[in-house]
């Protein structure tokens, strides 16, 4: 990986997580042609990497029930990966009739959101995912790993950092190419994090690692920073700073995508994503949810924009 002398890597992989984790906790069914529309423009705004769905129970997330029409609907770019996320082998199954490109298995690094997320501790998610790693190799379909709660849990608390680094490891060391570290419910800033990322980057290297902040306590732009300064080049955000989890109470959206662009343009980071047509993708769906753009990006551009 190449770095600016301060540590900053010269290109970052943006991971657009909008349209899953962004619209799971929407209260109202956003119909699967919205979806699709949604993802396309993402994709033609530069996001080669988009989290289009999630193959979970629809008893608990119903907003992913039409997970594989979604998946079957969208156009597909090519060079863009369409990722979901799969709990479990009926999910991976589900996924991988459904066309995924890749899947995402999802711990946590407290065992109260284990148990409320995905109703099993930790060893055990970590158990389901074996042969949904092993399906997945055998398929040729990569893997992506996440962990939550890496710097509090809305039951927990405090999580010792040994615990994030012990389940982002063990999910390197079954297979997945990248965890990613979700700041779930927003509570880090960046000296935390730092120290969080510091102490995970001993077990699984920076390069392997990527960012996930949700932006509750408007930090997630100083958390995404302050982990390019540890040299992390991998971040995962949502259109119009949609979302939250609907097992964490009071979690807010994630970063927005548009502010995390502005801050790597400003930094001459290379993404790949064109501000123009992605704020266009945060306009459409901000529009269809009929409420404005969380993104502080978004908001100034228009507001100049109409003056
Ligand atoms: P369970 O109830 O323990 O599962 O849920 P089960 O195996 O006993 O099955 C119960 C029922 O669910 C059965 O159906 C299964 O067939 C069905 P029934 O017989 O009752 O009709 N089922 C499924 N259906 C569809 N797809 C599946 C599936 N698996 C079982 N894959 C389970 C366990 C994991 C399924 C459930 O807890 C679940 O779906 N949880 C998902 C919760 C979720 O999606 N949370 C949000 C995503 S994570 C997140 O947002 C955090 C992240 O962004 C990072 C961060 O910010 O920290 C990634
Ligand atoms: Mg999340």
């Amino acid at each position: 990986m190449e770095h600016f002398d301060g540590g900053i890597p010269r290109t970052v992989k943006i991971v657009e997580v909008g349209p899953r984790d962004g619209l799971q906790n929407e209260k109202k069914l956003v119909p699967a042609n919205v979806k699709i529309a949604l993802i396309e423009r993402l994709a033609n705004a530069g996001l080669a990497a988009i989290e289009a769905t999630a193959f979970v129970s629809p008893k608990w997330v119903p907003q992913m029930a039409d997970n594989a029409d979604v998946l079957r609907g969208i156009v597909r770019k090519p060079g863009v990966r369409y990722a979901a996320l799969t709990p479990n082998m009926k999910g991976y199954e589900a996924a991988r009739n459904g066309g995924a490109d890749e899947v995402a298995i999802f711990a946590a690094a407290s065992e109260a959101f284990s148990q409320r997320n995905i109703n099993c501790s930790i060893a055990e998610s970590l158990a389901r995912f074996e042969p949904v790693l092993a399906a997945a190799q055998a398929d040729g379909v990569p893997v992506r790993g996440y962990v939550s709660c890496v710097v509090g849990c809305p039951y927990d608390g405090n999580v010792p950092i040994e615990n994030v680094a012990s389940v982002a490891g063990a999910l390197i060391e079954m297979g997945c190419y990248e965890v990613s570290l979700g700041d779930t419910i927003g509570v880090g800033t960046p000296v935390k994090v730092q120290r969080m990322l510091q102490q995970v980057a001993r077990r699984v290297p920076m390069e392997k690692l990527a960012g996930h902040f949700h932006d509750t306590y408007g930090m997630a732009i100083a958390n995404v920073h302050a982990s390019l300064q540890l040299g992390m080049a991998a971040f995962d955000s949502s259109v119009a700073g949609l979302g939250g989890c609907p097992y964490a109470q009071g979690a807010s959206g994630n970063v927005a995508t548009e502010d995390v662009i502005y801050l790597l343009d400003a930094l001459g980071v290379e993404t790949g994503v064109d501000m123009a047509p992605l704020l266009a993708a945060g306009q459409f769906i901000s529009s269809y949810l009929g409420r404005p753009a969380a993104s502080k990006v978004a908001r100034a551009l228009r507001s100049s924009t109409a003056s």
